[in-house]
């Protein structure tokens, strides 16, 4: 089936936060990151299955979408993990923060900037300290982490594919930061929730992966929200070989996590049994848009546009335009980005490409004049 990524859905006046953000006013929104594209018609269709059944009471996960996870990893990722390993989670967000505070050796945290605010906020909800080392498209600042090492953090927390620089990391990338993780006896969350959004024909290839021998030190938090736009559709898994971490991580779990979403669990399966070829669509076309971005603005020497090699979100250096606030600027175009202080990096800005591209063109239009405007 032929998949339209053209049609321009109408999602204002309902509960998008991305679209309500600006009301009336003439801004197109491109900032949080869901996709404004319709989901994949199987899970449309389990859906409506799901919900014609009539009776929601509580339900479990079922060994069958654990297996399914098994599956999707080793197909999609060339990884082997064991269904046993799978801890279910309410998102990754709160999963994220119950894997810190179930983490064998809890001390201060650290993690790599810049980054998805939820990430940096971890170690204040949890009141422990914290600090970060840089990320740019040429890897992590190991120097950096290497000194908060030193400094007795023993908690990495990264974000792979990083959002929002949109950066994958290499085998390499991740050998030379497992032997600090080694060497420190420090543990790593990852958070790969971007990890099936890949671009140009690429795979991911998640830490656990790449460095077995970090298997008893390694979480990683995997989900469908963002990869087949169910973000309003909760559900997460944390894939925890070790078996302490895991049982601590379950115990910090009971009486805070709700029950499985059961339509969030339907739409799970349904993407990950049926949901690949409406995925294998969708990427070329983030691809295409990536492009467009890219070539649309190469003229304008006073934005740096940081080419994403993951994820549907650009990341560009606004600084030379000397604006306080980038972002509260280009609303005033008629744009709305999300700002680069959100992320712990003032002066730029972080856009959300995946839209129809008649979507993109008029987005990049009010961008351009914004910075004609300022010269
Ligand atoms: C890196 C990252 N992690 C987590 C999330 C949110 O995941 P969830 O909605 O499952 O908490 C996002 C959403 O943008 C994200 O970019």
């Amino acid at each position: 089936m032929k998949y339209d990524f053209t049609a321009a859905i109408d999602r204002r006046n309902g509960d998008s936060i991305k679209w309500n953000r600006y009301g009336s006013e003439d801004v197109i929104p491109m900032w949080v990151a869901d996709m404004d594209f319709a989901i994949a018609d199987p899970i449309k269709q389990a859906l409506l299955d799901r919900v014609e059944h009539g009776v929601f009471g509580y339900a479990e996960v079922e060994p069958s979408l654990r297996q399914l996870a098994v599956t999707w990893l080793a197909q999609r990722w060339d990884w082997q993990i064991d269904p046993a390993w799978l801890v279910p989670l309410p998102a990754v967000v709160p999963g994220l923060n119950f894997a810190v505070q179930s983490q064998p050796q809890l001390t201060s945290l650290v993690w790599p900037q810049p980054v998805y605010g939820p990430i940096a906020q971890v170690a204040e909800h949890l009141g422990l300290a914290g600090a970060t080392f840089g990320v740019s498209s040429d890897g992590w600042d190991l120097q950096q982490l290497e000194q908060q090492l030193q400094q007795g953090a023993r908690t990495v927390m990264l974000c792979c594919p990083q959002n929002p620089i949109g950066k994958t990391f290499s085998l390499s990338e991740y050998q030379q930061l497992a032997k600090l993780i080694e060497r420190y006896d420090a543990y790593v969350i990852s958070d790969d929730i971007h990890g099936d959004l890949v671009l140009d024909g690429q795979r991911h290839l998640p830490l656990a992966k790449a460095c077995p021998q970090l298997a008893e030190r390694v979480v990683t938090l995997i989900a469908a929200g963002k990869a087949f736009n169910i973000a309003g559709l909760p559900f997460a898994f944390a894939v925890v070989p070790n078996a302490q971490w895991r049982n601590q991580l379950q115990q910090r779990l009971a009486g805070f996590a709700p029950a499985p979403d059961v339509l969030a669990m339907t739409a799970l399966t349904a993407a990950w049994q049926h949901g690949a070829p409406w995925l294998e669509q969708l990427l070329p076309v983030l691809t295409e848009n990536r492009d467009y971005l890219i070539e649309t603005l190469a003229d304008l020497p006073e934005l740096t546009v940081h080419k994403p090699e993951a994820t549907y979100l650009a990341w560009i250096d606004c600084r030379q335009l000397g604006w306080s606030h980038p972002a509260q600027r280009l609303r005033q175009f008629g744009l709305g980005v999300s700002d680069g202080s959100e992320f712990g990096q003032a002066g730029f800005i972080r856009i959300n490409f995946a839209c129809p591209k008649a979507t993109l063109v008029e987005g990049l239009a009010r961008l351009r004049q914004a910075v004609l405007a300022t010269r």
